[in-house]
C-alpha cells in the first residue's frame, strides 16, 4: 500500500483493531472475566468507556462474548468519533446476526442471542463528564489507549470515583516507553528519534496542563496504589506489527503508515534533527512499509482492579 496523501483519524481506529486483538492482554482478559459481577436478567451491567474512539472496544466486547446483558455508556471528545460509531455499529451488528434499535433519545439497542445491551454514546471532554457525573456509580470502568494522553496523577481519583465503591476498572493499552522499528536504518539516529518522539508524549500540554506520559504503563502500578485502587492483574499488551505471507493483515498497512505520519508530524521542525535527514527518514519508513518489510513494536500494559469499599 502506497503511503497515503491524506489521513483520517477514524479509519486509524478502525485498522488499530485488529493490532488491539492480538495485543490485548488474554491473562488479564481472562482475570476480567471472572471478576465480572454475574450480570442476571433483572439488573445490567453498568459499564463507561472514555475516551472510546469509534466503539471498537464494546464491538469487541459483545464479539468477545464479555456482556450479554448492560447498559454502555461510550464518551468520546471528538463528534467525529462520536457520529462514525453511531453510524457504523447497527450496520456492525446486523452482520453479526443480533438485531438493533435506535430509541428515540438516540441511544441503541442490541439484542439477540441471549443479549441486550443499551449503548448511549455521547461527544464529551472527559472532564466535563466527570464534574457532571460525580458519584454516578459504575459496575466497570474501561479506558483503552487513552490514558496516557492525560494528567494522571491530577485525573485518576476523580475518574476512579465514578466506579461504584468495590466497582472495577479495566484500563488498556497503556504506552510504556518503548517504540521499535525494524529493520534499522541508522541505529543511532533511529534511536535519536524515538528518544525525541517520546518526549514530545512526556511534554505534551492541554489547556496549559502537562497532559502524557510515555512511561505510563510502569508509572499506573504506583498511581493507581496512591489513589487507593487494588490492582488485580496486569500484563503487557504489546502491539506487534508485522508482515505475513508478504503483506500486512486487514487495514495494518494504513495504520503503520498512520503511526508514521505521527511521528513526522511530532518532530517536524524539531531542532535537535537534521531536518533533511528526518524527511528522508520518514520517507525510508514509509517505503519499508509498502514493501511490507516493516516490524514494529510498541510496548504497552494491561491493568485491571478494584476500587476501594463495597
Ligand atoms: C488513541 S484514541 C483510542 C480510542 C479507543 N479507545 C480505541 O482504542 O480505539 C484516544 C481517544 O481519546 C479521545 N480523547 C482525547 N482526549 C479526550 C478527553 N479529554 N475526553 C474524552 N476523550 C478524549 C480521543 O478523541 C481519541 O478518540
Amino acid at each position: 500500500m502506497p503511503a497515503p496523501r491524506t489521513y483520517s483519524f477514524t479509519r486509524y481506529l478502525s485498522a488499530k483493531k485488529s493490532v488491539d486483538d492480538r495485543a490485548l492482554n488474554r491473562h488479564v482478559w481472562g482475570s476480567l472475566l471472572h471478576a465480572l459481577p454475574l450480570n442476571g436478567l433483572d439488573i445490567p451491567l453498568r459499564v463507561l468507556e472514555v475516551g472510546a474512539g469509534t466503539g471498537a472496544m464494546f464491538e469487541r466486547m459483545l464479539d468477545w462474548s464479555l456482556l450479554k446483558f448492560a447498559d454502555y455508556t461510550a464518551l468520546d471528545l471528538h463528534e467525529e468519533n462520536i457520529a462514525c460509531a453511531r453510524q457504523a455499529l447497527p450496520g456492525w451488528a446486523i452482520r453479526r446476526g443480533y438485531a438493533c434499535q435506535a430509541n428515540p433519545d438516540g441511544s441503541l439497542v442490541f439484542s439477540g442471542d441471549g443479549l441486550r445491551v443499551l449503548l448511549h454514546l455521547e461527544a464529551i471532554d472527559l472532564h466535563e463528564f466527570i464534574a457532571r457525573q460525580a458519584g454516578a456509580g459504575w459496575d466497570l470502568l474501561v479506558a483503552q489507549a487513552f490514558l496516557d494522553l492525560l494528567d494522571i496523577p491530577a485525573i485518576l481519583p476523580p475518574l476512579l470515583s465514578l466506579c461504584r465503591p468495590g466497582g472495577l476498572f479495566y484500563f488498556t493499552i497503556n504506552f510504556d516507553g518503548l517504540t521499535l522499528l525494524e529493520p534499522a536504518i541508522d541505529p543511532a539516529f533511529d534511536a535519536l528519534i524515538q528518544d525525541l518522539y517520546h518526549r514530545t508524549m512526556d511534554e505534551r500540554m492541554v489547556g496549559g496542563v502537562p497532559s502524557g506520559d510515555s512511561r505510563l504503563g510502569r508509572h499506573l502500578f504506583s498511581y493507581l496504589q496512591a489513589a487507593g485502587a487494588h490492582i488485580m492483574d496486569a500484563g503487557a499488551s504489546d502491539w506487534v506489527v508485522f508482515p505475513v505471507l508478504g503483506g500486512y493483515p486487514q487495514d495494518e498497512a494504513y495504520f503503520l503508515h498512520f503511526i508514521i505520519h505521527t511521528i513526522h508530524q511530532a518532530l517536524d521542525g524539531n531542532q535537535e534533527l537534521d531536518a533533511p535527514r528526518f524527511e528522508r527518514w520518514i520517507a525510508a519508513r514509509h517505503v519499508q512499509i509498502e514493501r511490507s518489510e516493516l516490524v514494529y513494536i510498541a510496548h504497552q500494559l494491561d491493568f485491571l482492579g478494584r476500587v476501594a469499599g463495597g
